[in-house]
Protein backbone atom coordinates (compact mmCIF):
# COMPACT_ATOMS: atom_id res chain seq x y z
CA UNK A 1 0.00 0.00 0.00
CA UNK A 2 1.12 3.51 -0.81
CA UNK A 3 1.13 6.64 2.19
CA UNK A 4 -0.16 9.37 1.01
CA UNK A 5 2.32 12.22 2.92
CA UNK A 6 0.16 15.53 3.16
CA UNK A 7 2.18 18.76 3.50
CA UNK A 8 0.41 21.19 5.19
CA UNK A 9 2.89 23.63 6.68
CA UNK A 10 3.05 26.16 3.88
CA UNK A 11 1.93 30.03 4.69
CA UNK A 12 0.31 31.06 1.66
CA UNK A 13 0.72 34.70 1.25
CA UNK A 14 -0.13 35.54 -2.22
CA UNK A 15 -3.48 34.72 -1.42
CA UNK A 16 -3.64 37.69 1.11
CA UNK A 17 -6.11 38.81 2.44
CA UNK A 18 -8.45 35.89 2.65
CA UNK A 19 -4.99 33.71 3.52
CA UNK A 20 -3.71 34.84 6.86
CA UNK A 21 -0.62 32.99 9.28
CA UNK A 22 -3.51 31.96 11.65
CA UNK A 23 -5.45 30.79 9.17
CA UNK A 24 -3.19 29.66 5.60
CA UNK A 25 -5.05 28.83 2.40
CA UNK A 26 -4.92 25.03 2.68
CA UNK A 27 -7.09 25.16 5.21
CA UNK A 28 -9.60 27.61 2.86
CA UNK A 29 -12.69 26.09 0.60
CA UNK A 30 -10.72 28.24 -2.31
CA UNK A 31 -11.97 25.92 -4.61
CA UNK A 32 -14.79 23.17 -3.93
CA UNK A 33 -16.70 23.45 -1.30
CA UNK A 34 -14.29 21.41 1.15
CA UNK A 35 -10.77 22.78 2.31
CA UNK A 36 -7.86 22.65 -0.21
CA UNK A 37 -6.63 20.24 2.41
CA UNK A 38 -9.31 18.08 3.07
CA UNK A 39 -9.73 17.49 -1.32
CA UNK A 40 -6.30 16.68 -1.18
CA UNK A 41 -6.37 14.03 1.57
CA UNK A 42 -9.83 12.97 -0.21
CA UNK A 43 -7.88 12.07 -3.58
CA UNK A 44 -5.95 9.43 -1.82
CA UNK A 45 -8.73 8.32 -0.11
CA UNK A 46 -8.80 4.39 -1.73
CA UNK A 47 -7.99 0.84 -1.21
CA UNK A 48 -4.65 1.51 -2.65
CA UNK A 49 -4.00 4.05 0.25
CA UNK A 50 -2.72 3.82 3.55
CA UNK A 51 -4.19 6.93 5.54
CA UNK A 52 -2.33 9.83 5.50
CA UNK A 53 0.61 11.26 7.05
CA UNK A 54 -0.35 14.85 7.26
CA UNK A 55 2.37 17.65 8.56
CA UNK A 56 1.53 20.35 9.55
CA UNK A 57 2.65 23.23 11.98
CA UNK A 58 1.34 23.03 15.72
CA UNK A 59 -0.41 26.10 15.72
CA UNK A 60 -3.00 25.12 13.05
CA UNK A 61 -3.53 20.81 14.95
CA UNK A 62 -7.15 21.71 15.55
CA UNK A 63 -8.17 22.82 12.53
CA UNK A 64 -6.21 20.29 10.80
CA UNK A 65 -7.53 16.95 12.53
CA UNK A 66 -11.04 18.61 12.38
CA UNK A 67 -10.82 19.16 8.91
CA UNK A 68 -9.74 15.64 8.13
CA UNK A 69 -12.25 14.44 10.34
CA UNK A 70 -15.02 15.96 8.71
CA UNK A 71 -13.73 15.06 5.41
CA UNK A 72 -14.23 11.19 6.63
CA UNK A 73 -10.71 10.32 6.52
CA UNK A 74 -9.73 7.85 9.73
CA UNK A 75 -6.53 7.15 11.66
CA UNK A 76 -4.38 9.99 9.65
CA UNK A 77 -1.22 10.53 11.62
CA UNK A 78 -0.90 14.22 11.96
CA UNK A 79 3.12 15.31 12.86
CA UNK A 80 3.47 18.75 13.98
CA UNK A 81 6.09 21.05 13.63
CA UNK A 82 6.93 23.27 16.01
CA UNK A 83 8.28 25.96 13.59
CA UNK A 84 8.21 25.79 9.83
CA UNK A 85 11.84 24.41 8.10
CA UNK A 86 10.32 24.43 4.51
CA UNK A 87 9.62 20.75 2.77
CA UNK A 88 12.49 19.08 3.32
CA UNK A 89 12.32 18.62 7.24
CA UNK A 90 8.47 18.05 7.02
CA UNK A 91 9.47 15.44 4.45
CA UNK A 92 12.21 13.53 6.05
CA UNK A 93 9.82 13.66 9.02
CA UNK A 94 7.09 12.20 7.43
CA UNK A 95 9.63 9.38 6.14
CA UNK A 96 11.23 8.52 9.45
CA UNK A 97 7.92 7.85 10.80
CA UNK A 98 6.87 5.44 7.98
CA UNK A 99 10.29 3.90 8.05
CA UNK A 100 10.11 2.95 11.28
CA UNK A 101 6.88 0.64 10.31
CA UNK A 102 8.52 -0.40 7.00
CA UNK A 103 11.46 1.07 5.05
CA UNK A 104 9.88 -0.16 2.19
CA UNK A 105 7.03 1.71 2.13
CA UNK A 106 6.21 3.60 -0.73
CA UNK A 107 5.15 7.24 0.26
CA UNK A 108 3.57 9.81 -2.12
CA UNK A 109 4.06 13.41 -1.12
CA UNK A 110 1.29 15.51 -1.72
CA UNK A 111 1.47 19.72 -1.62
CA UNK A 112 -2.14 20.73 0.51
CA UNK A 113 -2.62 23.58 -2.06
CA UNK A 114 -2.39 22.22 -5.31
CA UNK A 115 -5.80 21.98 -7.56
CA UNK A 116 -5.82 18.24 -9.71
CA UNK A 117 -9.62 18.16 -12.42
CA UNK A 118 -8.59 14.86 -13.77
CA UNK A 119 -8.84 12.40 -11.23
CA UNK A 120 -8.82 9.26 -13.34
CA UNK A 121 -5.57 10.81 -15.25
CA UNK A 122 -3.69 11.44 -12.04
CA UNK A 123 -4.54 7.50 -11.00
CA UNK A 124 -2.84 6.43 -13.74
CA UNK A 125 0.39 8.46 -13.34
CA UNK A 126 -0.01 7.44 -9.84
CA UNK A 127 0.32 3.75 -10.89
CA UNK A 128 3.42 4.51 -13.14
CA UNK A 129 4.90 6.58 -10.40
CA UNK A 130 4.47 3.62 -7.59
CA UNK A 131 6.02 1.29 -10.15
CA UNK A 132 8.87 3.52 -10.64
CA UNK A 133 9.06 4.39 -6.67
CA UNK A 134 9.18 0.25 -5.72
CA UNK A 135 12.04 0.13 -7.84
CA UNK A 136 14.04 2.70 -6.17
CA UNK A 137 13.77 6.15 -7.93
CA UNK A 138 12.98 9.13 -6.76
CA UNK A 139 9.66 10.31 -9.01
CA UNK A 140 8.74 13.67 -10.00
CA UNK A 141 5.02 14.45 -11.73
CA UNK A 142 5.61 16.94 -14.45
CA UNK A 143 3.33 18.86 -16.03
CA UNK A 144 3.06 20.72 -19.12
CA UNK A 145 4.09 24.45 -18.86
CA UNK A 146 2.02 27.42 -20.64
CA UNK A 147 4.16 29.97 -19.57
CA UNK A 148 7.49 31.17 -18.61
CA UNK A 149 6.64 31.24 -14.56
CA UNK A 150 9.53 31.73 -12.41
CA UNK A 151 7.54 30.34 -9.41
CA UNK A 152 7.99 26.44 -10.35
CA UNK A 153 10.67 23.83 -10.91
CA UNK A 154 11.56 22.65 -14.14
CA UNK A 155 12.23 19.16 -15.24
CA UNK A 156 13.93 18.64 -18.62
CA UNK A 157 12.58 15.23 -19.30
CA UNK A 158 14.84 12.39 -21.31
CA UNK A 159 14.30 9.15 -22.94
CA UNK A 160 11.57 6.55 -22.08
CA UNK A 161 12.61 4.05 -19.37
CA UNK A 162 12.91 0.44 -20.19
CA UNK A 163 10.13 -1.64 -18.49
CA UNK A 164 8.58 1.35 -16.49
CA UNK A 165 5.77 2.71 -19.10
CA UNK A 166 5.10 6.34 -18.40
CA UNK A 167 8.07 6.66 -17.16
CA UNK A 168 11.13 8.56 -18.59
CA UNK A 169 14.40 9.59 -17.35
CA UNK A 170 14.59 13.40 -15.82
CA UNK A 171 18.09 15.25 -17.29
CA UNK A 172 17.51 18.23 -15.46
CA UNK A 173 15.52 19.61 -12.75
CA UNK A 174 15.85 23.44 -12.08
CA UNK A 175 14.25 24.93 -9.08
CA UNK A 176 12.79 28.61 -9.57
CA UNK A 177 15.09 29.33 -12.79
CA UNK A 178 15.65 32.93 -13.06
CA UNK A 179 12.98 34.85 -16.21
CA UNK A 180 15.59 34.42 -18.87
CA UNK A 181 16.43 30.82 -17.90
CA UNK A 182 12.68 30.11 -17.51
CA UNK A 183 11.63 31.79 -21.19
CA UNK A 184 14.79 30.13 -22.67
CA UNK A 185 13.35 26.67 -20.93
CA UNK A 186 9.93 26.88 -22.31
CA UNK A 187 10.99 28.50 -25.64
CA UNK A 188 13.71 25.25 -25.72
CA UNK A 189 10.69 22.34 -25.34
CA UNK A 190 10.81 19.10 -23.53
CA UNK A 191 10.67 20.84 -20.37
CA UNK A 192 7.84 19.85 -17.58
CA UNK A 193 7.20 22.04 -14.61
CA UNK A 194 7.42 20.35 -11.32
CA UNK A 195 3.98 19.78 -9.57
CA UNK A 196 5.13 19.56 -6.00
CA UNK A 197 4.08 15.72 -6.34
CA UNK A 198 6.68 13.21 -5.37
CA UNK A 199 7.22 9.19 -4.55
CA UNK A 200 9.68 7.18 -3.51
CA UNK A 201 10.31 4.40 -0.88
CA UNK A 202 10.85 6.18 2.82
CA UNK A 203 14.45 4.19 2.45
CA UNK A 204 15.72 5.96 -0.84
CA UNK A 205 14.46 9.31 0.42
CA UNK A 206 16.49 9.38 3.60
CA UNK A 207 19.35 7.61 1.93
CA UNK A 208 19.19 9.96 -0.55
CA UNK A 209 19.18 13.03 2.35
CA UNK A 210 22.07 11.21 3.94
CA UNK A 211 23.93 11.86 1.14
CA UNK A 212 23.30 15.19 0.12
CA UNK A 213 21.37 16.69 2.60
CA UNK A 214 22.56 15.26 6.18
CA UNK A 215 22.14 18.54 8.57
CA UNK A 216 18.31 18.37 7.87
CA UNK A 217 18.25 14.75 7.91
CA UNK A 218 20.65 15.09 11.26
CA UNK A 219 18.75 17.29 13.14
CA UNK A 220 14.68 15.57 12.03
CA UNK A 221 16.20 12.51 13.43
CA UNK A 222 16.66 14.22 17.00
CA UNK A 223 13.06 15.81 16.84
CA UNK A 224 11.60 12.75 15.91
CA UNK A 225 13.88 10.41 18.64
CA UNK A 226 12.55 13.35 21.36
CA UNK A 227 9.06 13.05 20.25
CA UNK A 228 5.89 13.13 22.52
CA UNK A 229 2.43 11.45 21.12
CA UNK A 230 -0.31 11.95 22.17
CA UNK A 231 -4.00 11.20 21.05
CA UNK A 232 -3.66 12.88 18.06
CA UNK A 233 -0.71 14.06 17.26
CA UNK A 234 3.06 13.32 17.26
CA UNK A 235 4.74 16.63 18.36
CA UNK A 236 8.51 17.11 17.40
CA UNK A 237 11.07 18.25 19.46
CA UNK A 238 11.09 22.25 19.50
CA UNK A 239 14.80 22.45 19.87
CA UNK A 240 16.08 19.78 17.95
CA UNK A 241 13.69 20.66 15.05
CA UNK A 242 14.52 24.30 14.84
CA UNK A 243 18.30 23.18 14.39
CA UNK A 244 16.90 21.76 10.97
CA UNK A 245 18.20 23.82 7.69
CA UNK A 246 15.46 25.70 6.02
CA UNK A 247 15.27 24.44 2.91
CA UNK A 248 12.89 22.65 0.31
CA UNK A 249 12.67 19.48 -1.13
CA UNK A 250 13.41 20.57 -4.27
CA UNK A 251 16.93 22.32 -3.70
CA UNK A 252 17.75 19.72 -1.43
CA UNK A 253 17.02 16.61 -3.18
CA UNK A 254 15.36 17.35 -6.39
CA UNK A 255 18.27 18.59 -8.07
CA UNK A 256 21.21 16.82 -6.56
CA UNK A 257 19.94 13.14 -6.78
CA UNK A 258 20.70 11.02 -9.81
CA UNK A 259 17.67 8.60 -8.66
CA UNK A 260 15.37 10.80 -10.28
CA UNK A 261 12.68 10.32 -12.72
CA UNK A 262 9.31 11.90 -13.84
CA UNK A 263 5.87 11.04 -14.91
CA UNK A 264 4.38 13.54 -17.69
CA UNK A 265 0.51 13.01 -16.39
CA UNK A 266 -1.98 15.47 -17.71
CA UNK A 267 -3.88 15.91 -14.66
CA UNK A 268 -5.96 19.64 -15.03
CA UNK A 269 -2.92 20.47 -12.32
CA UNK A 270 -3.18 23.96 -11.00
CA UNK A 271 -0.91 25.31 -7.93
CA UNK A 272 -3.60 27.32 -6.44
CA UNK A 273 -0.56 29.78 -5.69
CA UNK A 274 -2.32 33.67 -6.33
CA UNK A 275 -5.45 34.88 -7.35
CA UNK A 276 -4.60 34.88 -10.85
CA UNK A 277 -3.97 31.31 -10.50
CA UNK A 278 -7.41 30.67 -8.90
CA UNK A 279 -8.65 32.95 -11.65
CA UNK A 280 -7.91 30.87 -14.44
CA UNK A 281 -9.12 27.94 -13.16
CA UNK A 282 -12.40 29.55 -11.61
CA UNK A 283 -15.71 28.96 -13.72
CA UNK A 284 -16.32 32.45 -15.46
CA UNK A 285 -19.56 34.36 -16.75
CA UNK A 286 -19.12 35.75 -20.59
CA UNK A 287 -17.55 38.64 -19.31
CA UNK A 288 -14.72 36.63 -17.77
CA UNK A 289 -15.78 37.52 -14.53
CA UNK A 290 -16.02 35.72 -11.54
CA UNK A 291 -17.53 36.72 -8.46
CA UNK A 292 -18.06 35.33 -4.94
CA UNK A 293 -20.06 36.77 -2.33
CA UNK A 294 -21.33 40.47 -1.48
CA UNK A 295 -20.28 41.39 -4.87
CA UNK A 296 -21.81 43.77 -7.88
CA UNK A 297 -19.94 44.19 -11.09
CA UNK A 298 -21.06 46.39 -13.21
CA UNK A 299 -19.20 47.02 -16.85
CA UNK A 300 -16.30 44.92 -15.77
CA UNK A 301 -14.33 42.15 -17.53
CA UNK A 302 -11.96 39.71 -16.77
CA UNK A 303 -11.97 40.52 -13.62
CA UNK A 304 -11.70 38.08 -9.67
CA UNK A 305 -14.14 39.20 -6.61
CA UNK A 306 -14.51 37.75 -4.03
CA UNK A 307 -16.40 39.51 -0.34
CA UNK A 308 -16.93 37.98 3.03
CA UNK A 309 -19.62 40.65 4.08
CA UNK A 310 -19.00 44.07 2.67
CA UNK A 311 -20.74 44.50 -0.12
CA UNK A 312 -18.12 45.49 -3.02
CA UNK A 313 -18.90 46.76 -6.01
CA UNK A 314 -16.54 46.88 -9.08
CA UNK A 315 -17.67 49.54 -12.16
CA UNK A 316 -15.91 49.98 -15.72
CA UNK A 317 -12.54 48.09 -14.51
CA UNK A 318 -10.87 45.26 -15.88
CA UNK A 319 -8.05 42.49 -15.39
CA UNK A 320 -8.63 43.50 -11.53
CA UNK A 321 -8.46 40.73 -8.50
CA UNK A 322 -10.62 42.82 -5.49
CA UNK A 323 -10.60 40.92 -2.25
CA UNK A 324 -12.63 42.07 0.67
CA UNK A 325 -12.40 40.35 4.46
CA UNK A 326 -13.93 41.89 7.61
CA UNK A 327 -10.08 43.55 8.24
CA UNK A 328 -8.75 44.05 4.76
CA UNK A 329 -9.33 44.84 1.20
CA UNK A 330 -7.18 43.73 -1.85
CA UNK A 331 -6.87 45.61 -5.37
CA UNK A 332 -4.27 44.31 -7.79
CA UNK A 333 -4.12 44.20 -11.25
CA UNK A 334 -4.38 40.29 -12.65
CA UNK A 335 -0.99 40.97 -14.05
CA UNK A 336 0.59 41.84 -10.37
CA UNK A 337 -1.38 38.76 -8.69
CA UNK A 338 1.96 36.73 -7.74
CA UNK A 339 3.76 40.18 -5.70
CA UNK A 340 1.01 40.50 -2.80
CA UNK A 341 3.33 38.39 -1.27
CA UNK A 342 5.28 41.71 -1.27
CA UNK A 343 2.14 43.77 0.45
CA UNK A 344 2.18 40.94 3.06
CA UNK A 345 6.36 41.83 3.49
CA UNK A 346 5.39 45.26 4.12
CA UNK A 347 2.75 44.60 6.35
CA UNK A 348 5.19 42.63 8.49
CA UNK A 349 7.48 45.71 8.67
CA UNK A 350 5.04 48.20 9.91
CA UNK A 351 3.83 45.77 13.03
N1 LIG B 1 4.67 20.79 6.76
C1 LIG B 1 5.21 21.76 6.07
N2 LIG B 1 6.17 22.53 6.65
N3 LIG B 1 4.81 21.98 4.82
C2 LIG B 1 5.38 22.99 4.13
C3 LIG B 1 6.37 23.82 4.67
C4 LIG B 1 6.77 23.57 6.02
O1 LIG B 1 7.63 24.25 6.61
N4 LIG B 1 6.72 24.73 3.74
C5 LIG B 1 5.98 24.46 2.66
N5 LIG B 1 5.16 23.42 2.89
C6 LIG B 1 4.19 22.81 2.00
C7 LIG B 1 3.21 23.82 1.43
O2 LIG B 1 2.04 23.90 2.24
C8 LIG B 1 2.91 23.21 0.08
O3 LIG B 1 1.87 22.27 0.23
C9 LIG B 1 4.18 22.47 -0.30
O4 LIG B 1 4.89 22.25 0.91
C10 LIG B 1 5.07 23.22 -1.29
O5 LIG B 1 5.49 24.43 -0.67
P1 LIG B 1 5.39 25.83 -1.40
O6 LIG B 1 5.98 26.86 -0.51
O7 LIG B 1 4.01 26.04 -1.89
O8 LIG B 1 6.40 25.58 -2.61
P2 LIG B 1 6.43 26.35 -3.98
O9 LIG B 1 5.07 26.49 -4.54
O10 LIG B 1 7.23 27.59 -3.82
O11 LIG B 1 7.28 25.33 -4.91
C11 LIG B 1 7.01 23.96 -4.95
O12 LIG B 1 5.80 23.67 -5.63
C12 LIG B 1 5.79 24.04 -7.04
C13 LIG B 1 4.44 23.63 -7.62
O13 LIG B 1 3.42 24.25 -6.95
C14 LIG B 1 8.21 23.28 -5.66
O14 LIG B 1 8.09 21.90 -5.49
C15 LIG B 1 8.25 23.65 -7.15
O15 LIG B 1 9.28 22.92 -7.78
C16 LIG B 1 6.91 23.32 -7.79
O16 LIG B 1 6.93 23.68 -9.18
MG1 LIG C 1 3.13 26.36 -3.78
Amino acid sequence: KIVPVILSGGSGTRLWPVSRKSFPKQFWPLISERSLLADTALRAASAQFTPPIVVANQDHRFIAAEQLRDAGIRGAQIVLEPVGRNSAPAIAAAALLAAESDPDAVLWIMAADASISDLAALETAVKSAAKAAEAGYFVTFGMQPTAPETGYGYIAQGAAMDGLPGVFHLNRFIEKPDAATAARLLAEGGNLWNSGMFMFRAGVLLGEMERLAPEVLEAVRAAMLARTTDLDFIRLDTEAFAAAPDISIDYAIAEKTNKAVVVPAAIGWSDVGSWAALADIAAKDTNGNFALGDVVLENVHNSYARSDGIMTALLGVSDLVVVTTQDAVLVAHKNEAQNVKKIVDRLKQMK
